[in-house]
């Protein structure tokens, strides 16, 4: 079982030779699926691209969505979207709607979106505000003083929806791959080599989503759970607790491609590109 991993391809600032690349990457490596941490387009073209990712790569595509994929639209809009779109066809699966998939003996593999929730950090002191604020019509429509309970409510959504799946692929499966857009953790949330400060880990860390995870991994210790997440665009891995890890990998605008190739062994599951040896 290999996985073509994919974080962040942004295909709205790709060109026509950036597509036939990723096209290539995908079609050559002997993949049996594709793994998507989110980030595909903007709202009004996600759509469009997965769509024709799950024409022409001609394998499953299991993703969930990044902040991006909701620009242009309301977060509510997009995602009955995508879900319609993914519902529709055999080869699209968004895993924020999907059960728990069992994709080799005894692995899960489930997914939810997560969103930068303000829980960790500094959000009153820091001087940063993202595109999102102005992109999204759920920030956009409402006062500034409410943009801090907006994200702690989608981190909370996203924690209530990944806690019953986690629990139901924990239940039947020894090992959980989770895909998600947000790093978890703060220690998951790399940029150039280090992990966050206070005025970004608003933005960048979904700690509702980490929280599940952590009890969910000291409530199993027999049990893994692998997360991989995007976000941040630099790569690095987080060791939570012995039986968790985070992987965050890298992207560039404008530069699709292959973040690593998973390969689910008997045992263990690898991340071919990453040293991911504590
Ligand atoms: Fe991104
Ligand atoms: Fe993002």
């Amino acid at each position: 079982m290999r996985l073509a991993w994919i974080t962040d391809p942004h295909l709205n600032h790709c060109d026509l030779a950036d597509w036939d690349r990723l096209v290539s990457l995908v079609r050559g490596g002997g993949y049996s699926a594709v793994l998507i941490s989110g980030d595909i387009s903007e709202g009004d073209d996600v759509v469009f691209q997965l769509r024709r990712m799950a024409d022409v790569f001609d394998l499953p595509i299991h993703f969930v969505l990044g902040n991006h994929d909701f620009y242009q639209s309301s977060i509510a809009t997009a995602r009955a979207a995508v879900i319609e779109a993914s519902r529709s066809h055999p080869r699209l699966d968004y895993l924020t709607d999907s059960a728990p998939l069992t994709i080799a003996d005894s692995v899960a593999l489930i997914g939810e979106d997560g969103w930068g929730d303000a829980t960790v950090g500094d959000f009153e002191n820091s001087p940063l505000r993202l595109q999102d604020f102005l992109l999204i019509d759920d920030f956009q429509a409402a006062p500034t003083a409410d943009w801090k309970s907006i994200l702690i409510r989608l981190g909370l959504e996203s924690s209530e929806r990944l806690k019953e799946k986690l629990e139901a692929a924990l239940a039947n499966h020894d090992r959980v791959l989770v895909a998600t857009h947000v790093p978890p953790f703060r220690q998951a949330c790399w940029y150039q080599g280090r992990t966050t400060d206070d005025f970004w880990a608003p933005f960048f860390v979904c700690g509702q989503v980490g929280e599940v995870l952590k009890r969910a991994a000291e409530q199993h210790p027999q049990k893994r759970i692998e997360v991989l997440c995007g976000h941040t665009h630099s790569p690095g891995v987080a060791w939570i607790t012995a039986n968790l890890t985070v992987t965050t990998a890298g992207a560039q605008y404008g530069c699709p491609g292959i973040a690593a190739t998973i390969v689910i062994g008997p045992t263990e599951i690898e991340l071919l590109g990453f040293n991911r040896r504590p």
